[in-house]
């Protein structure tokens, strides 16, 4: 039985909708979008392709990470992560298991999002229809990969 939501938390999970628009988190974490095809079945059901993260022209195998699945699904995206775990992640890029993420997630732009915008986009989070999609396994520079990857920004040269 699907239980009924109450006001505030409908009105909740609105603000973190909106801003998981504007913050355009689905440029990344939906299928499809980054090679402009944004496939509305797997709307934030996380990325096959990749992202380089070390420079692809100094180096044939740049390494290469996939925007994982944020739906609720328990074993492919994040049905395990409860709504601190997500608010903590977004500000500090430290997931459950205390791995920081890569800057390719923009966690160092979203620190200073507030207690009740970053509890809004878990809340919103947590209430997607769960969606079973496993992204391929990130890859670290030297590694090939099979999947499909675009590349952006700057890299640091050692
Ligand atoms: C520029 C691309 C990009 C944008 C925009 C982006 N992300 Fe990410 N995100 C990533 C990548 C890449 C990873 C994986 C990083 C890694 O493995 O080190 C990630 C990881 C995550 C994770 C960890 C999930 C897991 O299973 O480990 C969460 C949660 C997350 N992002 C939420 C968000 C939210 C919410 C937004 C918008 C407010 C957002 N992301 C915007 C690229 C992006």
């Amino acid at each position: 039985m699907v239980q009924a939501l109450s006001p505030k938390a409908e009105a909740e999970i609105r603000q973190g909708r909106y801003l998981v628009q504007l913050l355009g988190c689905g440029t990344c974490h939906t299928d499809g979008a980054l090679t402009g095809q944004p496939r509305s079945d797997r709307l934030l059901a996380g990325s096959s392709v990749g992202i380089a993260y070390s420079n692809p022209l100094l180096e044939e195998n740049p390494g290469v990470v996939f925007p994982p699945n944020l739906t609720p699904d328990q074993d492919t995206g994040i049905g395990r992560w409860s709504e601190e775990d997500i608010v903590r992640f977004l500000r500090s890029g430290m997931d459950p298991v205390a791995r920081r993420h890569l800057p390719v997630m923009p966690w160092p732009a979203y620190a200073s999002l507030s207690d009740e915008d970053a509890s809004a986009i878990a809340s919103y989070l947590k209430n997607l229809a769960p969606v079973r999609h496993r992204v391929p396994a990130n890859v670290g520079p030297g590694w090939a990969t099979s999947a499909e990857f675009v590349y952006f920004g700057v890299y640091r040269s050692q």
